[in-house]
């Protein structure tokens, strides 16, 4: 029997409705499996949480988490009681930070049965590889002087460390794909970081020569993104870039409501950790309304990342079939509750089985 300690932590918002939608999937594809199980511990840490206690976690909490195999988190952010860089940073932060989920891996597809926003989408399948410890996003910098002679310094850290993981991941990625990598550069504006990230680029591509590879800049690559998304495959970006991208993924596969993400720790000393890109969506929490299909899709990214690759494609297919038999949410123009989408795919998945 193999077991799976899974940290379960829904959070806030429709994070507390879609989690355990998911949990039902995983229930059921274990299952089928026969052989596998989870052991779910889960925790209830959130903005209510930080009302209570005036912490987001308690104390121990990361001690608690390193237990686990995976983190499975919904959503956090409830801004009508904690403020967002709150409970993000008191949460989601630290737990990426702390656990050194390096890399931030989304992908972007067109599935069956579901509208893009462009008009003629092909049919797209990329991932985005995210560099999600350093680059743009570090709080090297300052402030000095007031008024008019007020200066900002906003520092981009990279390191060859860094740099090297993240490159190496997704030249791994490809690898195992089409063997075609996308990299996001910058080097003709930016020029210490940029090019010093085209250099590592080119080093480790000597590892990789059966990978096809191209470094685009970034804004002709967004450009691309719109264009002929069908043309990526694995793209490899920074923080900032990687973060902007993904976001666009998302938008040309119909909705954010199903876009799944996960956070990878490398060197094996902590558990990765799985979450939609969707926040709580406060706006609809409650109503049972709530796309249940990026959470469930992350669940497919956590069992591939747990070597059941063959249950997480049963898991996509069956959310594919539930998509083109017109059983939605309201977010993508169906008119089906949250329950009845899960129940669609669980028989889905048990049918085919
Ligand atoms: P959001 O992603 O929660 O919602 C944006 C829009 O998309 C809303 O109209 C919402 O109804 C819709 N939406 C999102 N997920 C959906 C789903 N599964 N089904 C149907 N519709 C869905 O982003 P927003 O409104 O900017 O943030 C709300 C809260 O979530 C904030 O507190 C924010 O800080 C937090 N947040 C947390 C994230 C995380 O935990 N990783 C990521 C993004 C936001
Ligand atoms: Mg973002």
């Amino acid at each position: 029997m193999k077991k799976i300690e899974l940290s379960v932590i829904p959070g806030d918002g429709i994070g507390k409705e879609v989690v355990p939608e998911a949990i039902r999937v995983l229930d059921t594809v274990a299952n089928i499996h026969g052989g596998l199980k989870f052991n779910n511990i889960e925790y209830p840490w959130s903005s209510q949480y930080y009302v209570e206690h005036g912490k987001m976690m308690p104390d121990n909490a990361l001690d608690l988490l390193s237990q686990s195999d995976a983190i499975f988190l919904g959503a956090i952010g409830d801004p009508a009681l904690v403020k967002d860089h709150i409970s993000l940073g008191g949460l989601l932060l630290k737990i990426r930070r702390e656990f050194e989920q390096v890399i931030n891996v989304r992908p972007a597809k067109l599935l069956k049965g579901m509208v893009s926003p462009l008009s003629n989408p092909k049919d797209f399948d990329m991932i985005i590889v995210r560099e999600n410890s350093e680059g743009e996003y570090s709080s090297s910098g300052g402030r000095v002087h007031n008024g008019i002679d007020e200066i900002v310094v906003q520092n981009a850290v990279f390191t060859k460390k860094g740099v090297s993981r993240v490159m190496e991941y997704a030249f791994e990625l490809a690898r195992k794909r089409s063997g075609h990598l996308t990299s996001a550069t910058k080097s003709n504006g930016i020029v210490h970081s940029m090019p010093f990230w085209d250099e590592v680029l080119s080093e480790i591509s000597q590892k990789y020569s059966d990978v096809q590879m191209q470094n685009i800049h970034i804004d002709a690559l967004s450009a691309f993104f719109i264009t002929k998304p069908q043309t990526m495959d694995v793209v490899v970006a920074s923080n900032l870039f990687g973060d902007i991208l993904s976001d666009i993924g998302g938008a040309i596969m119909g909705s954010i409501g199903i876009a799944p993400a996960a956070n990878i720790n490398l060197n094996g000393k902590y558990p990765s950790m799985f979450e939609p890109v969707h926040g709580s969506a406060p706006d609809i929490y409650g109503k049972g309304i709530a796309n249940p299909i990026g959470q469930i899709w992350t669940a497919k990214m956590m069992l591939d990342h747990l070597g059941e690759e063959e249950l997480g494609a049963l898991v996509l297919e069956a959310i594919e079939d539930t998509l083109h038999a017109g059983i939605k949410t309201p977010d993508i123009g169906g008119k089906s509750t949250m329950t009845e989408v899960t129940d669609t795919i669980i028989s889905n998945i048990e049918e085919k089985a």
